[in-house]
């Protein structure tokens, strides 16, 4: 093997930028890539199919460089009603566009947006972040909405704990997606996942598929590196455009298994301190459950769950709530299911049977003691 100045000097400068942990936030004037470009093409399309104005929200908005490009379109500008939101406000010259943080999303009406950017955030985000803003989304576009999902799959610029992913992986995230992936001009492999809103599920599986996908990141690039002369781990490596310096792809390699690693480890760290606080949640979840029973006579669905519960709780609260309740009784067991159809028809058949014990059953014996009851009263 040949480790020539220059492969050292670029090894050297990965290591360096990690080690800075400055993250790289594109700036309001570059609007001329493809990902810009794309998008644009995307909202414009979407004002042509719909003949009239929409609401776009750039989730993660940055510098506002997607703001900065449909002001340079004038017939994309007229027609576009746009809103940034952000974990931290995006500082331009002038302050005239709309903007709301994340923490506040809960304020806004669900419903809300024909088109939902999400540009170059994923990468920079933990397991449940990354859930809970799928939800987010999910929660804010209109039935018709769409939600653009674009990123990088190899960071041009290191940065500490980022995990890049590859359309491969991130499309297990949705029940369907159109699939616009592609390679820029530099080689960087782009994702771009088109996904309607019917296609993006809730519920607790997200951050299960999320963590899967992240342990069998880790394993196989912790193998790639240990690996790494073999012939087949080269092409392996062509084919996820590296390959072009060996000493840095096995640093990258190492240091991405390390990450995806420590994204695991945070996910199970948090996950334990929540299980604490479950309790507020899924008595709010049984409740409703209970009462869309009686009063409407039919199983409520997870979306409405979250709909109407999520101004209280956060998402993972709501989700492992959910987990908890699903993997109690056959009432709730139908809400896992993707076709109910005949559980919820058996879980019908059992609520019927509670019908005596009525909605207060909670109220006056407290969770765990009413779902008791509710089992034997089935047995
Ligand atoms: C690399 S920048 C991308 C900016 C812009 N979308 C673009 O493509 O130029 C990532 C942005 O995501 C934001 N971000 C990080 N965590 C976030 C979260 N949990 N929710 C929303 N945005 C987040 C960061 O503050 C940053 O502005």
């Amino acid at each position: 093997m040949n480790y020539t100045e220059k492969n050292i000097k670029e090894v050297i400068r990965y290591i360096t930028e990690l080690h800075n942990n400055e993250i790289d936030v594109a700036p309001f004037d570059l609007i001329k890539d493809s990902q810009i470009q794309l998008v644009l093409n995307e909202i414009e399309c979407k004002i042509k199919m719909m003949n009239c104005k929409i609401d776009v929200l750039d989730y993660g908005a940055g510098n506002l460089r997607l703001l900065n490009a449909i002001e340079q379109s004038s017939f994309i500008k007229s027609k576009v009603e746009y809103m940034a939101t952000d974990i931290v406000r995006p500082v331009v010259d002038n302050n005239l566009f709309n903007y709301t943080d994340v923490s506040n999303l809960h304020n806004i009406h669900i419903k809300s947006f024909d088109i939902i950017v999400l540009m170059n955030v994923l990468h920079e985000l933990e397991i449940l972040e990354i859930a809970d803003s799928i939800e987010n989304i999910r929660r804010l576009l209109k039935d018709d909405g769409v939600f653009l999902l674009v990123d990088m799959s190899i960071l041009p610029k290191a940065e500490n704990k980022s995990l890049p992913f590859y359309s491969y992986e991130l499309k297990k995230l949705f029940y369907k997606v159109d699939d616009f992936s592609y390679k820029s001009k530099r080689g960087i492999p782009i994702v771009a996942l088109k996904i309607l809103k019917k296609d993006i599920p809730v519920f607790i599986e997200e951050t299960r598929i999320l963590e899967n996908i992240i342990s069998i990141k880790r394993d196989y690039y912790c193998s790639m590196a240990c690996l790494i002369n073999y012939k087949k781990v080269e092409e392996k490596l062509v084919d996820m455009s590296l390959g072009f310096n060996s000493i840095h792809d096995f640093t990258y390699l190492m240091f991405i298994s390390g990450f995806a690693n420590y994204k695991i480890v945070r996910f199970n760290e948090i996950i334990n301190k929540i299980k604490f606080e479950l309790c507020s949640t899924s008595i709010e979840i049984v409740k409703l459950f209970f009462d869309t029973y009686h009063n409407e006579k039919r199983i409520i669905t997870v979306n409405d769950i979250f709909d109407q519960v999520h101004y209280k709780f956060d998402y993972l609260n709501i989700t492992y709530a959910l987990n908890e309740l699903t993997a109690i009784g056959s009432f709730f067991f139908p809400l896992k299911e993707d076709h109910i159809g005949e559980s919820e028809l058996i879980a019908s058949e059992h609520l019927d049977l509670l019908e005596d014990y009525g909605v207060n059953i909670i109220n006056d014996l407290g969770f765990y003691q009413a779902l008791r009851k509710c089992t034997e009263y089935y047995r």
